[in-house]
């Protein structure tokens, strides 16, 4: 019997989920693509397996898992791509983010944690040799020395997700299960261009997260946990 491998994608909009929803289907994979608010009759008559999930909440996101493991079957590939920053009032002021908004924060991380959860239950399920790879979209703020402050809040959930990805991707490598955090950079190995007016950079960065995150799912040999690539979506060398 011919074997079809299945992805989720947590967190799929017009940039990132999109583009990497369309490649794994080009693939050969069954894909569901889930938001908070997803076009069903859009997303069914290209193809692609609808969910409602909201990508900060526990039970959403288990629930999730359940819906695609009973109309698809148990992801091999998981994507969780969603961030949020909340500005603070005062943009010098990290501190000045409200309790509320940082506990916001706060529940997407935990998002993250049980999203891998599912993911690794569903990965040792799966008897096939198929990739079993589990790729959160980051960026470079954990990295970075002297961040504007007013990304508190969203560095905050990178630095989980890129902990979380580096210690799992560790943990769980002897079982061929693959955990990333996966980072676009601009051409010097930098921030992207921000700018939502340039040719490429950070806010049309779609196709070029869908060629490293094929990348990353096909490598025969485990990529890094912190893969970083650029625009034509190949993987980010120092000179
Ligand atoms: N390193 C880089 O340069 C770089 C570049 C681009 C993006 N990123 C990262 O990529 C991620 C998404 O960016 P994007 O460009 O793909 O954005 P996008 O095209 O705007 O898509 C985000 C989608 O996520 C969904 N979403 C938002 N909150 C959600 C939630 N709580 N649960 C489930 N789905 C939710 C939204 O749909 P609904 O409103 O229906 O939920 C939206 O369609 C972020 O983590 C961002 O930091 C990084």
């Amino acid at each position: 019997m011919s074997f079809t491998p299945i992805a989720l994608i947590i967190g799929g909009g017009s940039n990132v989920g999109i583009h990497v929803a369309r490649k794994l289907l080009k693939e050969g994979y069954h894909v569901a693509l889930g938001s908070r608010n997803p076009d069903n009759d859009a997303l069914r008559k290209n193809g692609l397996f609808p969910v409602s999930v909201d990508g900060t909440n526990s039970a959403s996101i288990k629930k999730a898992f359940q819906q695609v493991r009973t109309n698809l079957g148990e992801p091999s590939i998981v994507v969780y791509n969603v961030g949020q920053h909340f500005q603070p009032p005062s943009t010098n002021d990290p501190l000045s983010v409200s309790s509320e908004d940082f506990a916001k924060s706060g529940e997407l991380e935990l998002g993250i944690f049980v999203s891998a959860q599912e993911a690794l239950a569903s990965f040792r399920s799966i008897k096939h040799s198929t990739p079993k790879v589990f790729i959160s979209t980051g960026n470079l703020l954990p990295f970075l020395k002297e961040a504007p402050v007013l990304f508190m809040t969203l560095a905050s959930q990178k630095a989980t997700m890129a902990t979380l990805m580096d210690y799992a991707n560790r943990a769980y490598a002897t079982e061929g299960i693959r955990f990333h955090y996966a980072t676009l950079v601009g051409p010097d190995g930098g921030l992207p261009n921000l700018s939502p007016s340039a040719e490429v950079g950070f806010f049309n960065s779609g196709p070029a997260h869908a060629e490293a995150y094929w990348t990353l799912i096909s490598a025969e040999t485990a990529k890094n946990w912190d893969y970083r690539f650029t625009y034509d979506g190949k993987e980010f060398e120092s000179k």
